[in-house]
């Protein structure tokens, strides 16, 4: 402790002794240079007077404006600036900050420019997307109709080339885990990410194992006609279903409201902002839907049939098998993948497309095991049309 003291006390006087050395000198450096400045002032003001008197203020002024224009917006701000998409998806936005800017909306329906809907497909995944080749061929030839956003595991480094659709689409990530509130979370950055661009209309949540049924066309077609948006939605009166409610979730969730469904939905702009806009719903499933209740079965098929029951398909249009048993659905391997597999995934079916019966009931399938590629990328161009 002494010794400290002892050293500021030494430091103060050598201070003090500094300013009293300097003391002296200064007063004469001072004026010299105030005499300077004086004399330069002078002689501006001697020519500013003579310039102003021949020129015109205004000219004397333009002159001078070219070397602070820097300082100023080169043009005046256009409507492009409110509308065009983020260049680069990456940015330092927390959720909280990210959600409240992706849920701001304009308030007048009609567009003051020529806006061409987009459908986002948002694929949430662990890292790679094994089946990159067979996607680069379904989007190919329609850009501007298309924008893709990729949820990984933030450790995983992309190396898509600068050629791919998928290069740079990658949105900022945080771990993710199924079953659990942050693999909503994930989704819900997917929707708000994708929000961000307002040209996109529809937004549809896919897997790295997830492969497209119909050629880009079709997809589009069906997606934007639709009256409703898919989303699985149904009630189970069983103990994976209503078992799984929480009577600490009333009011806010009423048990005849308890829905559940596979979370591979496909939305419109609408719902997508009900979902970032959450803040009802979710500390209810965040603290009462807890193992055994897996809240990515339940929150937004239960939250969307609460507020907006009339936009609901309540049928996913992603196909998946389950008759193999257990908890997971089937993952398909090489081996599996035979024409009359393929025919087994496309025909035969029948639902209700806007209040009408159709027979194209899924445009996509899941689960492909990376495998599958070289086979699936034979047949697609058959099978698929693309
Ligand atoms: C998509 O598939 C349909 C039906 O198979 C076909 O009529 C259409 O020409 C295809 N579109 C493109 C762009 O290939
Ligand atoms: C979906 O379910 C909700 C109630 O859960 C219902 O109000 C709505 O009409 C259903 N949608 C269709 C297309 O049947
Ligand atoms: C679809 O149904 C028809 C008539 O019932 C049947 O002949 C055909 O084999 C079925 N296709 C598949 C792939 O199951």
């Amino acid at each position: 402790m002494q010794s400290t003291v002892v050293s500021m006390e030494n430091g103060k006087d050598f201070a003090v002794v500094n300013r009293t050395g300097q003391n002296r000198a200064l007063p004469h450096r001072m004026l010299q240079l105030l005499v300077v400045f004086l004399g330069l002032c002078f002689i501006f003001s001697v020519v500013s007077v003579y310039m102003i008197r021949h020129y015109g203020a205004d000219n004397v002024l333009a002159a001078a404006k070219p070397s602070f224009q820097p300082c100023f917006e080169k043009e005046p701000i256009s409507l492009e600036r409110w509308i065009k998409p983020p260049s680069k998806l990456l940015h330092s936005m927390s959720d909280e900050e990210l959600f409240w800017r992706a849920s701001l909306v304009p308030q007048i329906k009609k567009y003051p420019f020529n806006r061409v809907p987009k459908i986002a497909f948002m694929f949430l995944t662990k890292g790679p997307l094994p089946l990159a080749p067979l996607w680069e061929r379904f989007f190919k030839g329609h850009s501007g109709l298309y924008s893709i956003y990729i949820h990984s595991l933030p450790s995983y480094q992309a190396d898509f080339p600068p050629t791919s659709v998928f290069y740079g689409r990658q949105v900022p990530s945080q771990v993710a885990e199924w079953g659990r509130m942050s693999i909503c979370d994930a989704e819900r950055r997917l929707l708000a990410n994708a929000l961000l661009d307002l040209n996109n209309e529809w937004f549809v949540l896919l897997s790295e194992s997830c492969i497209p049924l119909y050629n880009f066309s079709i997809i589009y077609h069906y997606i934007t006609k639709s009256k409703y948006s898919f989303v699985g939605a149904f009630d189970d009166p069983g103990p994976f279903g209503r078992g799984r409610y929480n009577e600490n979730m009333a009011p806010e969730v009423q048990i005849s409201q308890w829905r559940k469904g596979a979370q591979w939905f496909q939305i419109n702009r609408k719902l997508a902002l009900i979902i970032v806009a959450d803040t009802k719903f979710y500390p209810k499933f965040a603290e009462f839907c807890r193992s055994p209740c897996y809240v990515d079965e339940h929150y937004f098929p239960t939250m969307l049939t609460i507020q907006a029951p009339n936009q609901l398909a309540n049928r996913s249009i992603t196909w998946v098998d389950w008759s193999r048993g257990g908890a997971h659905p089937a993952t398909f391997g090489s081996a599996d993948i035979t024409e009359p597999f393929i025919r087994g995934i496309l025909e035969n079916h029948t639902c209700p497309y806007n209040d009408q019966p159709t027979s194209i009931c899924y445009l996509f399938a899941r689960k492909f095991a990376p495998s599958t590629l070289q086979p699936l990328f034979f047949l697609a161009p058959k099978y698929f049309g693309y």
